[in-house]
């Protein structure tokens, strides 16, 4: 896969939307696209048969599954347990998007730790979190079997905190920015 230029001041509509079953023709080609060893449908089934402890989201861009982002819930702590963006939209912004309906998810579920593994090469990726104000809390040895890698394990604390809050502001404000006639579900 090559990265592509970015385009964050490119304007587009997305929708954003809980991920059904028709939704997974379009997931699972771009999560072939993205990933080595992508989940195969019948994980992602038994994730969204998980109704109380997980939600997925897709966006959707022109009507078409543009990317997708899901997260499992327990008492205090969120986990990030999957998110891509189709390759030919990269950089527009889609997965900051589906980032920050997550972790509001999350905060209005009273998780105050939000948590994700992410390959250490996958730079790209840790920018991304690094903006929610994730950061690196660990190493996982040999996390991603396919290719040997290690994960970073990245955190974000305090997420119920009025700093956490003022950050979550200020992303959707740039969002608003981008594309001035979406609400973000406001
Ligand atoms: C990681 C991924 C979901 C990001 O989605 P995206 O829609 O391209 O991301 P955005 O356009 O919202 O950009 C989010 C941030 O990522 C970083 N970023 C995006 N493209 C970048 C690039 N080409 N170079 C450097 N940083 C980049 C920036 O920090 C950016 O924030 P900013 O524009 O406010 O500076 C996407 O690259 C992807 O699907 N990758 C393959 C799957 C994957 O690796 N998933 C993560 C598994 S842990």
């Amino acid at each position: 896969m090559t990265a592509l230029a970015r385009e964050p001041d490119r304007q587009i509509d997305i929708e954003v939307a809980k991920m059904r079953r028709r939704d997974l023709r379009r997931v699972l080609a771009i999560e072939g696209e993205v990933y080595p060893r992508p989940w195969t449908r019948s994980l992602f089934l038994s994730e969204l048969a998980q109704r109380h402890s997980r939600t997925y989201l897709v966006a959707r861009h022109e009507g078409e599954v543009a990317g997708y982002g899901g997260m499992m819930f327990t008492r205090k702590e969120a986990h990030v347990t999957n998110i891509a963006v189709a390759p030919e939209l990269h950089g527009v912004g889609i997965g900051t998007r589906l980032l920050l309906t997550l972790v509001t998810e999350a905060v209005a579920r009273s998780c105050d730790r939000i948590s994700l593994e992410v390959r250490v090469s996958n730079s790209i990726a840790q920018s991304l979190y690094e903006k929610f104000g994730f950061s690196v809390e660990g190493v996982r040895k040999g996390y991603y079997v396919e290719t040997n890698e290690d994960a970073f394990l990245m955190v974000a604390e305090d997420a119920l905190s009025t700093d956490y809050r003022l950050r979550l502001e200020s992303i959707r404000d740039d969002l608003r920015k981008a594309s001035p006639r979406d609400t973000f579900g406001e």
